[in-house]
């Protein structure tokens, strides 16, 4: 710090990054003063909106300058961002990044980088970009027991599903998107939950001390989704929704899928690109956060807010994170999850067929909610819902069914937020 005033470097200057750096040139020196200092970029030759005297292609410049304080990282990527935090953090720099991969991938080492070496780390723009929801769980909630959170934590998909609820196929939805620039060229990440899931990887290791790998990460998208289903969804006073699902009632699971959610649900009203993230505990019963969960004006308020904490952390020299959770408990898999599951089937309408189908559940010790049945000449479609029950019962229902020479598809399967 020189003349009250903070050093901040910037690594990276594409969508997210200019919108920082116009922030931060045009902050309110009332609030604090910040002299951008250095921005790291891989083309030092392209057109930018700031002074070219800014920019270098060499990041030793900016971590071997003492007078820099804080470092902002909006590079895209692990690498090389996640060694540059690294070293950033051991040289007792204050960093600020809004990249979920890096925090996913190494939060817990990151956090205990910067516990060890008395500096700032923080990352509110890596989940939810625009709602400041991590800080209240890093710090206003830190005294609490949670039990659980649910999150719509991936505007694409959010916006594609608000699309098919009012009509489009998941085609159009999807091209939609795309044109408003919602949606990448390659949608995998978006619509096949892997984004939701790298940020509900984040939100497990803050609010549970939990960090679940991949593997023990359950998650499915939304390309299986048709509009039949939000007919029928309507029909039921439901909606469709991806949801990152965390619970740490009788054992730790995260997961990532569609579920069926009562309209009257908080995360019901949730449209287009927005997110929200309800979190539950004992105290506290519910909190709901919503907002914009990407763009680059959210995404850059989210981190000017990073920077301000950060600011005023500096001067105590002391890192801003207290100890994480310890967990404690044990983990649950994904197939002792107990769902409620909406399934379409298409089968022949002939006499015993419901029969068949119900005592295959009842062989899986699965109950039936609900069955409508609808004729369709010699088909019929046939809509169950189960009470809730072990995945893997589920699944070996399901399974079973399908081999069943009465039934022609199983149309869908959805799980039913109770
Ligand atoms: N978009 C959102 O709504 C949103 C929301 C929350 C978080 N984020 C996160 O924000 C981060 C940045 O996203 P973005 O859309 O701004 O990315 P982007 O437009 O691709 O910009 C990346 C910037 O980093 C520079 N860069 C990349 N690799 C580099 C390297 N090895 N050395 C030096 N410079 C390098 C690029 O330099 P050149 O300009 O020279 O190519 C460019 O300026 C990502 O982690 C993303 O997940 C985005």
């Amino acid at each position: 710090m020189e003349n009250n005033t903070f050093n901040v470097a910037v690594l990276g200057a594409g969508n997210i990054g200019s919108a920082v750096v116009a922030r931060l040139i045009d902050l309110d020196k009332g609030i604090v003063g910040l002299n951008v200092k250095k921005i790291l970029v891989r083309d030092t030759k392209k057109a930018r909106d700031f002074s070219k005297d800014l920019l270098t292609d060499n990041f030793d410049e900016i971590l071997n300058d003492d007078s820099i304080d804080l470092v902002i990282e909006v590079l895209g990527g692990i690498d090389p961002g996640k060694e540059y935090i690294d070293a950033l953090l051991k040289k007792g720099k204050a960093v600020i990044t809004a990249n979920k991969d890096i925090i996913a991938d190494a939060g817990c080492d990151l956090i205990q980088t910067a516990k060890d070496n008395n500096a700032c780390l923080y990352f509110e723009a890596a989940v939810a970009a625009g709602i400041p929801v991590l800080k209240p769980l890093i710090e206003s909630l830190r005294g609490e027991e949670l039990t659980k959170v649910l999150g719509i934590i991936n505007g694409t998909s959010n916006y594609m599903l608000t699309s098919m609820e009012e009509g489009s196929s998941y085609e159009e939805a999807l091209s939609t998107a795309q044109e408003l620039g919602y949606a990448e060229p390659d949608p995998t990440n978006d619509v096949e939950g892997i984004d939701a899931k790298y940020k509900a990887v984040i939100l497990s290791l803050l609010c549970f001390g939990v960090s679940p790998s991949s593997d023990e990460l359950f998650t499915d998208g939304i390309s299986g989704i048709t509009k039949e289903d939000f007919e029928w969804a309507a029909r039921l006073g439901k909606t469709i929704k991806l949801v990152a699902q965390i619970d740490n009632k009788n054992g730790f699971n995260a997961r990532v899928h569609p579920v069926l959610i009562n309209n009257k649900h908080p995360l019901a009203a949730i449209r287009g690109a927005l997110n929200a993230v309800v979190v539950e505990g004992d105290n506290i019963n519910q909190l709901v956060f919503s907002g914009p969960g990407a763009g680059s004006e959210p995404t850059a308020s989210a981190i000017i807010g990073d920077v301000l904490s950060a600011c005023h952390q500096l001067s105590s020299e002391q890192t801003n994170w207290y100890p994480l959770r310890e967990f404690e408990g044990e983990m649950k898999s994904f197939e002792d999850v107990e769902s409620s599951m909406f399934i379409r089937l298409s089968v022949n309408d002939e006499p015993g067929v419901l029969a068949k189908i119900s005592g295959t559940f009842g062989e899986n010790n699965v109950s039936i909610e609900s069955v409508i049945q609808e004729g369709r000449g010699d088909k019929a479609e046939l809509v169950l819902v189960t009470h809730e029950a072990p995945e893997k019962d589920i699944k070996n229902s399901i399974d079973q069914i399908s081999a069943l020479d009465s039934v022609t598809t199983v149309t869908s399967t959805l799980r039913v937020y109770v």
